[in-house]
């Protein structure tokens, strides 16, 4: 089964990120799956317009997914921008994309209510997905719940394409919602997103994350009153990394009054810090080496470029498009 998905590098990763996305990427790998998964920095210049910006978080999107354990031995593992065929395809794709179908993303509304400038790239964001998805020729594709309309958006995509030049030339692909995890709250109780600069970053230094989560705001009952866990946003983020038993005692200990919030807080910081420490080290490692991050990805976008060559090929030819390379 061909699994592929693309990760924007729009901003530094963060616990979202990871129980939202990362942990499902990993599990798909683990299961013998031939899995793609690219850096989308294409994407991300429909709305990040500085260099050293998209550069340096290019750099740590790579690092980071590494740290946590995209295996390239397993994974092909890429930059966007190292299969330029997939701008190719895009261009042909928006040729038989009606307008109406693009007018009615939400994402893109969302992004333009959130102030992003309307650019053409930002309008035609999901053509150039349909592309990244279908040029090799994948089957299914992990994204989470807001993924949900331009996955569609591929598949008609896709079937047009097949109905005009010829059936079964290209794979419709199925998404893979990753809906069992339950959306997971930032530090201000809404989701955690860099939007909102609510997030614990993966990679920030440890003392900053301790900073952040000690400042999590919390109500102002007095230390020997019972407490209500299912509003506090520190038990929130508890049940994301303790286990079943430890979140029952400190269900307990809130009802049951006596207990300060900084002592819920110091626990929470030391259960970031035991899933992130050898993240962190993995990531301080790789950043030691970038040469050896270049290479996984050179390796990576070959194998993927190979690959996308090959539907360019069918697609060139069903299209009469003719080249002289
Ligand atoms: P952000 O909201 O910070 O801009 P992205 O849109 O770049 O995050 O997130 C990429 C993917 O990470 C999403 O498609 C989703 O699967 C996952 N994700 C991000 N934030 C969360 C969250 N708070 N809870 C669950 N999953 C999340
Ligand atoms: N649009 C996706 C997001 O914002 C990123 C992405 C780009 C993607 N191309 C893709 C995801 C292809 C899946 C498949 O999260």
């Amino acid at each position: 089964m061909r699994v592929l998905s693309g990760i924007q590098p729009s901003g530094k990763l963060h616990l979202g990120n990871y129980f939202g996305a990362m942990q499902q990427y990993l599990e798909l790998q683990s299961k013998g799956n031939d899995c793609y998964y690219f850096i989308a920095n294409y994407h991300a210049l429909t709305t990040v317009n500085d260099r050293k910006t998209l550069e340096d978080y290019t750099r740590e999107i790579a690092i980071g997914y590494l740290a946590v354990g995209i295996d390239p031995t397993k994974s092909v593992f890429f930059r966007h921008s190292d299969v330029p065929e997939v701008c190719e395809l895009a261009w042909i794709f928006s040729c038989i994309t009606p307008m109406g179908l693009l007018e009615r993303c939400v994402s893109y509304k969302d992004k333009v209510a959130q102030g992003i400038s309307a650019n053409h790239g930002l309008f035609a964001y999901p053509v150039l997905q349909a592309a990244d998805i279908i040029i090799y020729q994948s089957n299914l594709v992990p994204v989470g719940q807001d993924q949900k309309q331009h996955l569609e958006v591929t598949r008609d995509i896709a079937i047009k394409f097949n109905n005009i030049f010829g059936e079964d030339l290209l794979v419709v692909p199925e998404p893979y919602i990753i809906s069992d995890v339950a959306v997971v709250p930032g530090l201000d109780g809404q989701k955690m997103s860099k939007s909102y600069d609510n997030t614990i970053e993966l990679f920030t230094p440890k003392n900053q994350t301790k900073k952040k989560i000690m400042r999590i705001e919390t109500d102002s009952t007095p230390m020997e009153d019972p407490k209500d866990p299912d509003t506090c946003r520190v038990f929130a983020l508890i049940k994301l990394l303790a286990t079943k038993e430890e979140q029952n005692n400190w269900r307990d200990r809130y009802t049951q009054g006596g207990m300060g919030y900084g002592d819920v807080k110091k626990r929470l910081v030391e259960l970031v810090n035991e899933l992130l420490d050898p993240f962190r080290d993995k990531f301080a490692e790789l950043e030691k080496d970038p040469d050896t991050v270049e290479d996984i990805l050179r390796e990576g976008g070959k194998k993927a470029r190979t690959t996308a060559q090959e539907t360019m090929e069918i697609v060139r030819k069903a299209t009469g498009i003719m080249t002289n390379y």
